[in-house]
């Protein structure tokens, strides 16, 4: 029998962090995760990650407006109060776990300045800070005598009496079906990035616990909030990272104007990114870009500089666009990298449903409102990934394991998923329905929307959904049937795009990545609230929970 007290699902930063911090409080946890956890989409955080110290004549409280400033003032206040408050400790035990952050002259741990923030806040390391916490978050992980289940596929919640208690989940190298027991799981599956191509996202980030969530009954917050970052690659859309901004980079048109002076004059290029790319945008949309991009200048940087410290996105130009960065400019334009949306939580963790918890990308907890500042992803990921761990083995303690016929669910699985790989050879493929679905969400579903956009992206994925029913599986063995888990994922892909495009439709105003041309203006009087969609009989339903405001008040952002 397979059983744990906390069971993780994703392997990531929060996944980890989670796992660790859960076995720390004593209780048996296992961790899951599709992909080996150092091959977990946080390798690819580049920039760096946030945290006020107080040595540096930085205050917490800094750090929190301009976390509310930079969501557009849809972050709930008291939620960004206790991430920013424990930003300092966090990012010390992470340097105490191993991670070998960038040094300042004086031999202290050194900042870079990011988007949307009035101090360098950011700690790093060079331009691929969650590569290095990644790795040491897993030696770590060894460490603390976690069970792993790697490379392992969740693909159902069990539920007893309304309570989870435990997952179906394919092992990949085998094929087979098993059911693994648990009081608690807590999501830590990060974002949904390949809803949209291009993103800026691994091919792995596919909303897959975001939608076993809302597929069991959990509320779903914010999914409007699709952050489009301002530097992604031309063709590829791989991220550059912000830090080159940070380091002094500039924003250039086609004509060599440094145009962010028209739209944020005093922060330029480090205005928050959902400034930026609508900037970007707008000038793309007027003619001021060459083949849909617009230029990042590094070359006043340095070469000494750029090799110290952006040597990774020196070598991405170098390898995806033929461009040197200490010699040439980088064509780049806004490209989906982040989902500020998710699973809904209070900062412990909890979700609507007893026992599921969840936290990193796939939750909505919310810190992010409107638009994420760069380098708070990270810190989210570790201080909400703790306290969720934390929370949940507290919660374990007085708890029994929930009995139910564990060969039963595994057997109503195994035919389920038997006939998903049955299905006949006629249908679409999986890849071009997912490419027609992210395409269509990159058209509608971007730095600019309105209704007639949105609807037809909604019209799309109607026809999406009905053609996913008849995608077929051409590999019909179960032994790393990875064409079988692109089937799967593509499932949750459109549940997810679904309430995407319904949130987003329902918001009537702009609000930070929210950008409505046909409701062009932020409308605090109706649309200071967060829109929450649960799964209906006809497809996601709406309600709405109110934003929580401690201490500042809602005013019109300017950077
Ligand atoms: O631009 C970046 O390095 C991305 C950082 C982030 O999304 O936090």
């Amino acid at each position: 029998m397979l059983e744990h007290d906390v069971l993780v699902i994703g392997a990531g930063l929060a996944g980890m962090r989670a796992a660790i911090a859960a076995r720390a409080e004593g209780a048996s946890v296992a961790i899951i995760s599709k992909v080996h956890p150092v091959r977990s989409h946080s390798n690819a955080a580049q920039g760096g990650i946030n945290a006020a110290l107080t040595d540096r004549g930085d205050g917490w409280e800094d750090h929190a407006y301009d976390t509310v400033k930079g969501s557009d003032y849809l972050g709930d206040q008291d939620a960004i109060e206790v991430m920013c408050q424990s930003a300092g400790q966090a990012l010390i035990d992470m340097e105490h776990f191993g991670v070998t952050f960038n040094r300042d002259d004086e031999g202290k741990l050194g900042t870079r300045a990011f988007g949307g923030q009035r101090r360098a806040r950011t700690f790093f390391v060079g331009d691929f800070t969650g590569q290095a916490m990644l790795h040491v978050m897993f030696e770590q992980l060894i460490k603390s005598g976690v069970r792993r289940y790697e490379e392992w596929f969740v693909t159902g919640l069990i539920e007893e009496d309304g309570r989870v208690c435990g997952v179906t989940a394919i092992e990949i190298r085998t094929g087979q079906v098993f059911v693994i027991r648990s009081k608690t799981v807590i999501f830590c599956t990060g974002g949904l990035g390949r809803l949209f191509e291009p993103s800026t996202n691994a091919l792995i980030v596919t909303g897959d616990g975001m939608a076993l969530a809302y597929n069991a009954g959990a509320q779903l917050m914010d999914m409007e909030m699709v952050q489009y970052h301002p530097t992604t690659l031309a063709g590829s859309g791989v991220l550059i990272s912000e830090a080159a901004r940070g380091e002094g980079a500039y924003l250039l048109d086609k004509n060599g104007e440094r145009f962010m002076e028209r739209y944020a004059p005093n922060m330029m290029e480090l205005a928050s990114r959902d400034v930026v790319s609508r900037a970007e945008q707008t000038e793309l949309n007027a003619g001021n870009g060459v083949n849909g991009c617009v230029y990042l200048d590094c070359r006043h940087l340095g070469k000494a500089l750029i090799m110290e410290k952006l040597s990774q996105i020196r070598e991405i130009g170098i390898d995806l666009a033929g461009v040197d960065m200490i010699t040439d400019t980088i064509p780049i334009r806004p490209g989906m990298h982040y989902m500020m949306g998710g699973i809904k939580t209070d900062v412990d963790g909890q979700t609507n449903l007893p026992g599921v918890y969840a936290a990193g990308e796939c939750a909505c907890v919310s810190v992010h409102g409107g638009n994420r500042l760069g380098a708070n992803s990270l810190l989210d990921t570790i201080v909400f990934g703790q306290r969720s761990g934390v929370h949940a083995a507290q919660a374990c303690r007085d708890q029994e394991y929930i009995e139910f016929d564990v060969e039963q669910a595994a057997r109503r699985e195994e035919r389920r998923i038997q006939e998903v790989i049955d299905r006949p050879q006629n249908g679409d493929r999986i890849g071009s329905v997912r490419l027609a679905m992210g395409e269509s969400m990159n058209r509608n579903l971007a730095v600019y929307r309105d209704e007639a956009g949105m609807l037809e992206t909604m019209h799309d994925l109607q026809g999406l959904k009905e053609k996913y029913t008849r995608v077929p599986v051409d590999n019909k063995n179960r032994v790393f049937n990875t064409d079988l888990v692109f089937a799967l994922e593509l499932g949750f892909m459109l549940d997810c795009a679904e309430t995407i495009a319904v949130s987003a439709l329902e918001r009537k105003d702009s609000r930070g990545a929210q950008a409505r041309t046909d409701y062009p203006n932020r409308d605090d009087e109706n649309w200071m609230k967060h829109i929450v969609t649960v799964k209906g009989e006809e497809g996601p339903e709406i309600s709405y929970s109110p934003v929580s405001i401690t201490r500042w008040t809602p005013e019109e952002r300017k950077y």
